[in-house]
């Protein structure tokens, strides 16, 4: 539905780029990337978050093919392998739906229809080193789920995974329509024959957040965040969920005024006297903390809880207002862009607060998990938008979208590796039970 500006994901809903001057919105990040340094130094200093370790203009497909060795194996052997680190190896027999056969996609994603004249972005499949990463396989997934429920908390990017999901799910079964409410910020999506839910909680910061103002410095929004009270939109309905997917991000770059105990503690770009600047990653790191911490807490909830990590933005020669688009048509090789700036601090700070949040569940028999996907999208350069996530006239925010994933598109690997998740986590509690009885 277009009422669901995908765009909101970046600017929210109340400032429509129609309001805002041009001229106004150029100056304005302009003042933001003198006043951004240093902090965010890397990601501005090359109008560019990308940075190359070798030159790629002259890595055809085939130097892919050495590395495809095409037939799924079945993987006993994925305890010893990280499936999240590898390649991206060419799939002759992708995507699995299109378009035409799959209605949820969500139209600023749906590529093709506006045009996009590629389709080779499609075509690949992750590859571990040291093991396969089966693709993904609706009928086993929906066994395994039986019974259960899923809830995708954060921001539209997770929107588009559970989207990807219904897709790479509908060789078996469509869904019906089980939500609560008409906002479709929270749908909740029931598959009758297996019995299984997926809901989706929207939930930008995690935390408490208003807009207080929805120009703000920047005319992208200026918002209270209280980065010590948990957002109970969501964590007041997840308690009987199997599996929690959490996940978030991108809202936390903007300007911000941070609130602990009810107090201005600081902000991020806020431009307002007597506030103290802090920067995003403070924001950001309190954020994961707190929302761990509200999961640990929740006395009844025996579910799993995944993180899903940061997913990188990709675009080049110009900031998202100054032109920055992702024109690239191929993944990157692991060997050839090095994640820096931003996107690789905002990985690490989630990293760390999951290690920590870890420890602290394992004391109280909860389970988190972390489902690694950074590494593998910041290979991706190919699979965003770009200007094909509408029509060219029409007016967006983010004109060029090299934030969320064409659908079919990379993205549609997560079910892979979420497959491969559940897969191992029961082998975990076979074990456990094994073990138990041995005892
Ligand atoms: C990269 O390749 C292009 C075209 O082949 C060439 O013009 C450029 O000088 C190369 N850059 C580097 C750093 O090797
Ligand atoms: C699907 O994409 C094609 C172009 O490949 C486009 O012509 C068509 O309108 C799209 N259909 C839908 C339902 O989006
Ligand atoms: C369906 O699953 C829910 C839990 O998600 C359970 O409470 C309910 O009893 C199940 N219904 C049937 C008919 O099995
Ligand atoms: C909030 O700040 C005020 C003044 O700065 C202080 O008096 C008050 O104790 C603070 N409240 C809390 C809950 O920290
Ligand atoms: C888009 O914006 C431009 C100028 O900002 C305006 O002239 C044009 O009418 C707008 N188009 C639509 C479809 O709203």
């Amino acid at each position: 539905m277009k009422s669901l500006a995908t765009f909101e994901l970046l600017f929210g809903k109340n400032s429509p780029k129609q309001m805002i001057p041009k001229i106004a919105l150029l100056a304005i990040f302009a003042v933001l990337i003198f006043v951004a340094t240093p902090i965010s130094y890397p990601f501005f200093r090359n109008s560019s978050s990308i940075s190359l370790k070798n030159n790629l203009s002259k890595n055809p497909a085939s130097a892919f093919d050495a590395l495809d060795q095409s037939t799924s194996l079945p993987s006993t052997d994925i305890k010893e392998c990280d499936i999240f680190s590898g390649e991206w190896v060419p799939n002759p027999k992708a995507p699995y739906y299109s378009n035409s056969t799959c209605w949820a996609i969500h139209e600023h994603q749906n590529c093709m229809k506006y045009g996009r004249p590629d389709s080779e972005f499609m075509k690949w499949r992750w590859k571990p080193n040291g093991c396969e990463l089966p693709m993904f396989n609706p009928f086993q997934f929906l066994e395994i789920v039986r019974g259960k429920s899923m809830a995708f908390v954060g921001d539209s990017v997770g929107r588009n995974q559970m989207q990807s999901m219904i897709c790479l799910l509908s060789r078996v079964e469509w869904p019906i329509d089980a939500s609560y409410t008409s906002d479709e910020n929270f749908k909740r999506w029931h598959y009758p024959s297996y019995n299984f839910t997926m809901a989706i909680f929207t939930t930008p910061f995690l935390v408490k957040a208003k807009a207080t103002n929805s120009d703000g410095p920047t005319k992208s929004g200026l918002f209270n965040v209280y980065l010590d009270e948990v957002d109970d939109k969501w964590i007041t309905q997840i308690q009987d969920f199997n599996y929690v997917i959490l996940n978030g991000g991108h809202w936390l770059m903007r300007p911000m005024i941070f609130y602990q105990k009810q107090n201005i503690t600081g902000c991020h770009f806020c431009q307002i006297p007597n506030i103290k600047d802090l920067n995003m990653y403070h924001g950001y790191r309190q954020a994961f903390k707190t929302a761990f911490k509200a999961i640990n807490n929740l006395e009844n909830f025996k579910g799993l809880t995944i993180l899903r990590t940061f997913a990188p933005s990709h675009f080049e020669n110009g900031l998202w207002n100054q032109g920055g688009d992702c024109k690239r048509t191929k993944p990157f090789r692991s060997s050839e862009a090095q994640m820096e700036g931003v996107n690789l601090e905002f990985y690490m700070i989630q990293l760390e607060e999951f290690k920590i949040a870890e420890r602290e569940a394992k004391k109280k028999g909860k389970k988190l998990r972390l489902l690694d996907t950074t590494q593998a999208m910041w290979l991706r350069p190919d699979g965003h938008p770009s200007r094909y996530g509408h029509w060219p006239q029409e007016n967006v925010t983010l004109y060029n979208d090299c934030v969320h994933w064409c659908l079919p598109g990379p993205i549609d690997t997560w079910s892979d590796f979420l497959l491969e998740m559940l897969k191992m986590e029961g082998r975990r509690s076979a074990g456990e039970r094994v073990h138990l009885e041995a005892n």
